[in-house]
């Protein structure tokens, strides 16, 4: 399995066999390690209805046929926008041949910048080729998390900038309690108000001597 940062919450991950991306919101951000027009997924995966998440989604999946899995409710908005989706929900699994998609809660809000509601805000566990991802989306600290590391965690994907979501502290928290063997600090630098070092966050889970921290850069890759 491939896994690729490609800036904000935006991830490619290649398993089984397919090309699964997540919150590609790539074309306005500047930091961003690809262009909309590069990606050819064969799942698009969105955490919550936010214009930093959602991003390109209507681009890529129109031009590529990538089928939407996301919130009903955000399935639903974009399906008048031509794109193909599966809506699912919290706490909903669902198999596909390269694997199992699971929705999680978030603590966050989602609505699409007009204002429509977007359903509940989610993190996503993605199970493929014996490994367990979780990319946990926008989200507050929540005791919960704990019940989504209980069965084993390869990697987490933890937002860390602070103001709309866990700051370093928080997200250190976090891992403690979902103990993934890897953690990738995300959502942070975008944007002023999520500014932060991400060598302060690896430091505060090298103190606790859990997680390995990867502050990977946008277009880094690691490999499970
Ligand atoms: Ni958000
Ligand atoms: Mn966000």
């Amino acid at each position: 399995m491939i896994i690729t940062f490609l800036g904000h919450s935006a991830v490619l991950i290649e398993a089984a066999g397919a090309k699964l991306l997540i919150d590609p919101f790539l074309d306005e951000n500047p930091l961003a390690a690809a262009r909309s027009t590069e990606l050819d997924p064969d799942y698009i995966l969105l955490t919550h209805a936010h214009g930093d998440h959602v991003g390109d989604t209507v681009a890529i999946a129109t031009r590529s046929g990538a089928k939407l899995l996301a919130p009903v409710e955000i399935v639903r908005y974009l399906a008048k926008r031509g794109v193909d989706g599966i809506g699912m929900n919290i706490g909903g699994a669902r198999s596909f041949p390269f694997g199992t998609v699971r929705f999680t809660p978030a603590w966050h809000s989602s609505s699409f910048d007009d204002g429509t509601y977007g359903g509940m805000p989610t993190g996503v566990v993605l199970e493929a080729e014996g490994k367990r991802i979780y990319h946990a989306g926008d989200t507050a600290l929540f005791g919960d998390m704990q019940l989504i590391g209980s069965p084993g965690l390869d990697l987490a994907f933890l937002p860390i900038g602070g103001n709309f979501t866990m700051d370093p502290s928080d997200a250190a928290a976090a891992a403690r309690l979902l103990s993934p063997t890897r953690v990738v600090p995300i959502h942070y630098d975008t944007f002023p108000p999520i500014r932060q070092d991400p060598e302060a966050f690896l430091r505060l889970l090298q103190e606790d001597g859990e997680s390995e921290g990867l502050a990977l850069r946008p277009g880094e890759r690691v490999e499970l």
